[in-house]
């Protein structure tokens, strides 16, 4: 049981992402507010992708506006987004790597490769008062980097936990990327498993010894999240998918109640 609260930010795209099955203004993201606010979240996520092919920037803008919670923008580096999120004003953006062709965030950013453009946003964002989050991989050299570039969070990728995690607990794979571990065995998967989590609790650690805040998220769901809970160097969790899917028969407020309630066991 933890002693603090556990922050959960609900990341909202996916209604955005029904939406634009249709092209039409239904489901609209903006209902989901109150509903994500009176259900013990804390926190709205939203990315707006170079590609806007879920939230488009008026999305972003009205959110902001109405959202009693504060808003969590995820965007990458690219200094024409930068710059519309430097207008938006979002409580934070957290940058991400991103790719037009991918179907969701794979992996975290490169902060060694791309550390001068990081640090141009970083540098520009500040200047608007917006709070700094990098979405990386969890590896030691790569917060220490993190930190040198003074954002003020990290956000450790969970994808690979959470993938060696559904195959190792069900029969159903998680993604492409889960097809790999298919051949492994269990005794296997547990190796994979057990070093997955080992490197986001060394790396939560470390990021916090560092005086950085720290949020993990990509792939939980109602299952694999009970151990990430466990890990009390970790602050915040940001989830959208298992939380919009399971709504989809229990209702949002359902849906985030119980994320929520996992979140502090
Ligand atoms: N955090 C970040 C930085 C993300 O890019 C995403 C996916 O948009 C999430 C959290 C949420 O991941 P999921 O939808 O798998 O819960």
């Amino acid at each position: 049981m933890r002693e603090d609260n556990l922050k959960l930010g609900v990341n909202i795209d996916h209604i955005a992402v029904l939406r634009e099955a249709r092209k039409i203004n239904d489901p609209d993201p903006i209902m989901a507010l109150g509903i994500c606010a009176q259900n013990g979240a804390d926190q709205i996520t939203i990315h707006l992708r170079e590609d806007r092919r879920h939230i488009h920037d008026e999305d972003v803008r009205r959110i902001i506006e109405s959202s009693s919670l504060p808003v969590n923008l995820e965007c990458s580096i690219d200094p024409t987004i930068i710059d519309i999120v430097c207008q938006l004003r979002p409580h934070r953006a957290t940058l991400v790597p991103e790719k037009r062709e991918e179907v969701t965030t794979e992996g975290g950013l490169d902060v060694s490769g791309q550390y001068n453009a990081i640090l141009n946003a970083i540098k520009k964002l500040t200047e608007h008062e917006i709070e700094i989050s990098l979405f990386i991989d969890p590896t030691p050299d790569v917060i220490e980097l993190s930190s040198k570039l003074g954002a003020q969070w990290v956000e450790l990728h969970t994808g690979s936990y959470a993938n060696v995690y559904a195959m190792r607990h069900s029969s159903l794979s998680h993604s492409h990327h889960a097809i790999e571990t298919l051949k492994l065995s269990r005794k296997e998967l547990d190796t994979k498993l057990n070093s997955a989590y080992e490197d986001i609790v060394a790396s939560a650690n470390h990021a916090r010894m560092l005086g950085l805040k720290v949020a993990a998220g990509h792939g939980l769901n109602y299952q694999n999240v009970s151990l990430i809970v466990d890990i009390d160097t970790i602050e915040e969790l940001n989830i959208g998918q298992s939380i919009i899917a399971r709504s989809v028969f229990t209702g949002l407020a359902t849906a985030v109640h119980d994320m929520k309630v996992l979140c502090n066991r």
